[in-house]
């Protein structure tokens, strides 16, 4: 009688998972993005998973209480449009809650990703109990969401949080278009940019570790320079060295402009913090003012895996 439907759209993988009230996942399914290039071809696919999954459990559309998305923005959530994220070429002027609302007669919810998951957060995971708190992506992207004093803060056009934007230093990796900006330095994407400006260096100094032959084949992953790094590969420790310094900045102008009792952050972070936190520290000693900073707990997320599905589930509930 009592489900919640979560849609996770991302730019790699589409999921779609139900749950019961008390948000316990009991169905998913999933497909790349690619599969299904034209938005309005994954939205079929969606529907069909969702109706395929409704059977699976044998309930029906009656039972949904409501469906929830959360997608990376830009969007307009109260219309309940995606408007162009960078991360879904060709969704343009998307309007998926009409379209799901015209299958399933139930409520719909649109939110950004980095909200949805700072909701996750907070609710079930590392964020509990904290009344003013920022969640951080650190994935494929960098996102942020806010939640003060005990809400989602999301600003007037649904852009509060788009810190992936922030410029941190005149040069360097781009991310957003913008050489420098915060996802230029952490984000999957971005640490293989960094990767590519210090190789480019270092091969002409005559650099041939390990990076060498993935740079030359032009196939290096982000998760290929934090492997090397934890075994302690010079060039990767240096790599992620500057990641680190840089998340340290950004976090040191969000504790200053918040002053929040938590910073949580997720997906790279969250599964290296031994890389990041003693730079990070070290930054944070630096830049921060003082009070602020004693504050403010710095976490990894808890969530892991499973935050894109809570927070989509989440986003259903419509509690926030
Ligand atoms: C998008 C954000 C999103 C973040 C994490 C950024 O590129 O602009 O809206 O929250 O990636 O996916
Ligand atoms: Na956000």
């Amino acid at each position: 009688m009592n489900y919640y439907v979560g849609i996770d759209i991302g730019g790699t993988k589409i999921a779609t998972v139900v749950a019961d009230k008390n948000f316990n996942i009991l169905n998913k399914k999933r497909f790349l993005t690619a599969e299904t290039k034209l938005p309005l071809k994954s939205i079929e696919r969606i529907v069909e998973n969702i109706d395929i999954q409704l059977k699976e459990m044998a309930i029906t559309k009656e039972d949904i209480l409501g469906i929830g998305i959360s997608c990376g923005g830009p969007l307009n959530s109260r219309e309940g449009v995606i408007l162009s994220p960078p991360n879904l070429p060709g969704w343009d002027n998307v309007n998926i809650i009409e379209i799901l609302k015209s299958s399933f007669n139930t409520k719909v919810y649109l939110q950004n990703d980095a909200n949805a998951c700072a909701l996750a957060e907070w609710k079930l995971g590392a964020g509990k109990g904290f009344e003013n708190l920022v969640f951080l992506t650190f994935g494929t992207g960098m996102g942020a969401g806010l939640i003060l004093d005990n809400k989602l803060y999301c600003g007037k056009q649904d852009c509060a949080g788009e810190v992936g934007h922030i410029r941190l230093n005149t040069t360097g990796p781009v991310g957003f278009g913008k050489a420098g900006s915060f996802e230029g330095y952490c984000s999957g994407g971005g640490i293989v940019k960094l990767g590519e400006i210090f190789l480019k260096e270092e091969l002409g100094k005559g650099y041939s570790g390990p990076l060498k032959e993935k740079y030359e084949r032009g196939s290096i992953e982000a998760k290929d320079i934090l492997t090397l790094a934890f075994e302690g590969e010079i060039l990767s420790k240096k790599i992620i060295d500057e990641s680190a310094r840089r998340l340290g900045q950004g976090l040191s102008i969000l504790i200053d402009i918040l002053n929040p009792e938590a910073i949580v952050i997720g997906s790279i972070y969250s599964r290296c913090e031994n890389l990041f936190k003693p730079i990070v520290d070290l930054i944070l000693e630096k830049e921060c003012i003082k009070q602020s900073l004693n504050g403010c707990k710095i976490v990894p997320a808890e969530l892991s895996e499973n935050v894109g599905d809570l927070a989509a589930i989440i986003v259903a509930s419509g509690e926030y």
